[in-house]
This record gives C-alpha cells, structure tokens and sequence, in this order.
C-alpha cells in the first residue's frame, strides 16, 4: 500500500521533529488504536517511548498476559506493566450502579497513569486519538454521551502539562488497521472487537465479586473461542457474554440448583451507533450453551439476546 507506507514515513519524521529528545508516555490497552499508536511511535522513536499497561482487574481472562507478549516481545515496545487489579476492585466492591462503575474505574485510572507519567519524567503524551473521534469532539458530543460517559484516557493531558502527540488524527479505523497490518501486528489484534474502559465490571451486572468475575472470564472465553471456530467472529461487529443480577432455578441428576445466568450478546454494525442483533446458527448457540452450563461451576442456564440498538443499547449497562 503505497499511500500507506508514504504515510509512516511523514508520520515518523514529524513525530521525530516534534519530541526532540523528550520522553513520550502513552497507556495501551489491547485495542486497535493504542497498539498501532505504540508500535508506530517504537517505529518513530524507539525507547523514547514508554508504553503503560494497566491491570484494572476486569480485563478478560489471559488478557493480562497477552497483552504484554504482544507489545513487548512481539512488537518490542518498551512496556511498564503495573497490576492495580486490587486497587480496582477493592474500589469497586458493593458498587452496582452502572454509572458510578464507570468513574471509579475512570478516575482510579488517571490517578495510577499520572503516577506514572510523573515517575518517568516524560514530556508528551501519546494519544491514539482518530479523525472521527477529533469531529465528534469538535461538534459537541454525540447523543450516546448523554446516555452512558464513555471514558477512555479522556481529561488526562490538561491535569499533568504533558504535550500531546496524536500520530492517528487524520486517520479512519480501517486506515488505522491497514497502518497496523503493514506494521506487523498480528492480525488477531487488529481484527479485534472494541472493548470498553470499565471492562467486565459493566457486563458484570450487580455486585463484581471474584467468584462472579471468574464465572464471566470463563463463560466470555467459551464464547468468543467458538466463534472464533466457527469463523464468524470477524463479521461480527462486537460480541462477549454478560452476567445477569439474577439467580435461576435448574435442575442437575437427582437436584435442584439455583445458579447464575449468563447472556450471550453479538451485533452486526458498521458504526456502533446502531447495531442489529446477530443471526448467530443454532448448532453454535446449543455447543456454547452446552459448554458453558457443563464447565463453569455455579451457571444452570444461557440466554441469547435478541435486542438490536435501538432500542438496546450494545453492552447492558
Ligand atoms: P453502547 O452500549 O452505548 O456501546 O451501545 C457502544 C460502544 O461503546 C462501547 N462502550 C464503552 N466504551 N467506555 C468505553 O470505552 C465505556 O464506558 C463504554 N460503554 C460502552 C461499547 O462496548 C460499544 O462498543
């Protein structure tokens, strides 16, 4: 890809230009735009940037992990991995409410990123803002922002006097993804389904317990492993599991079980604005259903839900 490649070139040159000898320090997630915003910058500038990775205890299950191989010994960018998953949930323990999962997942974010940023004496802040997101901060914010606050490293850079660097400002997400390829990260990665800031804390809905955070990691997986074998996670615009604030009555041999249950969400979407419900086959719904109810302990039955946005929204809370 010739417009591309002519793309990494001027993007590295002014990225060059722009920090001198400086320091830049930027938080990755896992996602599309925080990877290929890394690995750019590790193309531009080597170890003078710093990556962070934060461990909010609701990522999904091996995420921790993988996370860090893929940046730093697949994609060799200097990583800081810091374990809050404590701190988090100890914040986070008895919280129900959806909106106050969101701030303190949000605020106890920035609060470990600045310690962070100070502690490294870096000058910039990586932001893997793109186009779109510049527009919708222009014009106000689109109406999803009055229903739910989508916090991702937003509010950070006027607290702490960092410089920001914005290498994916002009940039739409298949470009984004086009860029990532053609800077060899591995495909799963860039084909990977967005993941919201509060993680599983909103798709754990009710109380977030490590018995009830463990259930959902391993239901989640289940899910997105047999999609993944079926070869549809990729027309498939977002898909994980939620699990219910409800206890079900089932029965197992000779008992009664009262147990948790879990709902299985996948959308079809081009903009996540609006998203319609995923035909997903049948046979496919009965083997993760089967799976999930036979080996995650403490689940007795699966749901499929059928709801498009409008007038759902994506996740439940
Ligand atoms: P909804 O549920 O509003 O989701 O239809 C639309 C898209 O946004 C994601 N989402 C979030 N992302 N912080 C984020 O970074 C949030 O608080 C948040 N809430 C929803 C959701 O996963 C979907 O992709």
């Amino acid at each position: 890809d010739w417009s591309m490649k002519n793309f990494i070139e001027e993007a590295t040159e002014e990225i060059r230009k722009m920090v001198g000898d400086e320091l830049v320090i930027g938080a990755v997630s896992g996602g599309v735009d925080s990877t290929v915003a890394a690995v750019l910058m590790k193309k531009a500038i080597g170890d003078q940037f710093q990556a962070v990775f934060v461990n909010n205890g609701v990522l999904r299950k091996d995420e921790d992990t993988e996370v860090q191989i893929r940046m730093r010994d697949k994609c060799g960018v200097h990583l800081t991995y810091v374990d809050a998953s404590e701190e988090f949930l100890a914040m986070l323990a008895g919280v129900t409410e959806p909106e106050t999962k969101r701030k303190i997942i949000g605020n106890t974010f920035i609060e470990i990123f600045e310690r962070e940023a100070k502690a490294s004496g870096a000058k910039f802040l990586l932001q893997g803002t793109l186009y779109p997101d510049v527009i919708e901060s222009v014009s106000h914010k689109g109406p999803s922002a009055t229903i739910k606050t989508h916090h991702n490293v937003g509010g950070l850079p006027e607290k702490m006097n960092l410089k920001l660097v914005e290498p994916l400002r002009l940039l739409f997400k298949d470009e984004v993804r086009t860029l990532g390829l053609i800077l060899g990260i591995e495909e799963d990665s860039i084909y990977r389904h967005p993941f919201p800031g509060p993680g599983l804390s909103i798709r754990i809905l009710g109380e977030i317990t490590n018995e009830r955070l463990s259930v959902l990691k391993e239901a989640d997986s289940i899910f997105i492993h047999e999609l993944r074998e079926a070869g549809l996670y990729r027309q498939i615009g977002q898909a994980f599991a939620v699990l219910l604030p409800c206890k079900a009555v089932g029965v197992m041999g000779d008992f009664r079980t009262y147990e948790e249950v879990i709902a299985l969400r996948a959308v079809e979407t081009t903009d996540y604005m609006t998203a319609h419900w995923f035909n997903l086959p049948y046979d496919l719904l009965q083997r993760v259903s089967t799976r999930i109810v036979n080996e995650i302990r403490g689940v007795n039955r699966v749901t499929y839900d059928i709801t498009s946005k409008p007038p759902g929204t994506i996740e439940w809370e």
